[in-house]
């Protein structure tokens, strides 16, 4: 029952099986033209004021943008659920930290009409993953400016290594969800598309009449005009980009509030209502226990979505609303919720500096799932830790992982969860549980609408403990093999 991960495995490997053959094309990689635009693309080239083509992330090198930060996405979306077609204008704040004669977002498939750049027509060009811009005249260093691109077309899903399942912006029987991590929103929207970019959003979604939508955040307004409607909901708090969902289906809604007056918002899909019935009634004892270890709730709103499509092999942290599978329910559904709730205060509230660091979101959310245990009257922390180190047997592929440095293909492994939550049960070990619990409530303070790295998480560590704990995180996060025996405390 807390191995939500054995299930997760269990789930992946039947869906592997239900769609083998079309699935092992998986890895040839996706091939799109270039669509030059006006400029060819090189004349911007790489000089001194072009915004970089990446922020720097060695496991996904094109993603993200140098030379500028996004405010806010103001994402006008028109979805037209059948032919699964998207046109969409996207307008984005953004203020250039360097003089820029041209920049890049982030954009892949969808046909581009027109982009603008503070009203004037800018020119661009397209290649795999980038969309190229090059405004009329240079943005000068500090300045802000608005980007507006006018595009349509059948979002793109990305594939997810190794596995059959699709993530991004996928169609439903009855819509679409949206999920993906880290790969998703460069599908849907152009997006300077790295964690270390956080933005506000807004989302003006038109479906037809009939349809409902829910997105991360609140909702501001629902204005029906013929047979459409437009949807708007507001997420005030920045978050990552990966974190954006918009999810149109027959949703049956709840508001409600906690007893300290947060907002709950469940979207649930008329199939699965009864099955997640009892594990959401809960969410607010839920937020509570978590506020108990780690601070306050972070965020305007909270609540979950859950669909009953089979497209979605996983639950994901989406920012103030969590997208849940409908094979979480009604078995390990508490744990998907804790696990899910837990990531926003680590992977949402304070996100990865690069996707090497994954355990930080991984390993402390299911950290929170062994706390939620104990907090249940069931096995301490101390023993889930000790019974999983003793069950894994040293030979077992697991120990391979360098958690610290998974790489893209283990990016999600199983050990990224377990030895991550180990980890921690072998550093609250060390320092005592005064300064374990200090450390995770000054690392929220200090990251809180930021990135943290390993490193700042170690130097942290190190600083409220004062001790030396370089051997303890080297043994836990780098050596590719089962700790010595004892090491479980
Ligand atoms: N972060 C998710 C979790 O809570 C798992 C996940 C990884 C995921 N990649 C995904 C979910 C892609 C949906 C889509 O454990
Ligand atoms: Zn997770």
């Amino acid at each position: 029952m807390r191995s939500i991960r054995t299930l997760f495995a269990l789930v992946l490997a039947i869906s592997a099986f239900a769609c083998s053959s079309p699935a092992r094309h998986a890895s040839s990689p996706t091939a799109y033209r270039a669509y030059p635009h006006g400029l060819l693309g090189s004349e911007c080239g790489s000089g001194a004021t072009a915004g970089a083509p990446g922020v720097g992330d060695p496991y996904y090198p094109t993603y993200g943008n140098g030379g500028y930060d996004v405010g806010n996405y103001d994402l006008d979306l028109r979805y037209a659920p059948g032919p699964n077609h998207l046109r969409a204008t996207a307008t984005i704040q953004a203020e250039a930290m360097q003089q820029l004669s041209c920049f890049n977002l982030d954009l892949v498939g969808l046909d581009v009409h027109g982009i603008t750049v503070d009203g004037r027509p800018a020119s661009f060009s397209r290649s795999n993953h980038e969309l190229k811009i090059t405004p009329a005249t240079s943005l000068g260093s500090g300045s802000p400016f608005d980007v507006v691109v006018n595009y349509e077309g059948t979002p793109h899903a990305f594939r997810v290594p190794d596995l059959p399942t699709r993530v991004g912006f996928l169609p439903t029987r009855d819509g679409a969800i949206v999920a993906g991590e880290p790969e998703v929103a460069a599908g849907w929207f152009p997006v300077n598309d790295h964690p270390s970019d956080r933005a506000t959003y807004t989302f003006r979604v038109t479906v037809p009449n009939g349809y409902d939508v829910v997105a991360n955040g609140l909702r501001e307004s629902k204005t029906v005009h013929g047979n459409w409607t437009t949807h708007v909901w507001v997420a005030n708090d920045p978050m990552a980009s990966y974190l954006a969902t918009v999810d149109i289906g027959d949703w049956r809604m709840r508001f409600r509030r906690t007893d300290s007056g947060l907002p709950v918002i469940d979207a649930v899909d008329p199939d699965m209502i009864a099955e997640s019935r009892a594990t959401l009634r809960r969410e607010p004892e839920i937020i509570a226990f978590l506020q108990s270890q780690f601070g306050p709730y972070p965020f305007d709103s909270a609540g979950a979505i859950i669909t009953d499509s089979r497209k979605l092999g996983f639950a994901l942290e989406t920012q103030t609303r969590p997208i849940y599978p409908p094979h979480a329910f009604p078995g390990a559904g508490i744990y998907y919720v804790v696990h899910e709730l837990a990531h926003q205060w680590f992977g949402d509230l304070v996100s990865v500096n690069q996707w090497k660091d994954i355990w930080l979101n991984e390993g402390f959310a299911t950290y929170a799932e062994w706390l939620w245990t104990e907090h249940r009257g069931s096995d301490t922390t101390q023993e889930t830790f000790h019974s999983d180190f003793s069950r894994i047997p040293r030979e077992s592929p697991f120990w391979h992982v360098v958690i610290g440095d998974p790489g893209v293909k283990d990016l999600f492994d199983d050990a990224v969860y377990e030895r991550g939550a180990m980890t921690l049960q072998a550093l609250r070990n060390e320092i005592g549980t005064t300064n374990f619990f200090d450390v995770l409530h000054r690392w929220v303070q200090d990251h809180a609408f930021d990135t943290g790295s390993t490193d700042d998480f170690i130097a942290l560590a190190e600083q409220i403990s004062g001790e030396q704990l370089d051997d303890l995180f080297q043994t836990w996060l780098f050596d590719p093999r089962k700790p010595p025996p004892g090491s479980d405390g």
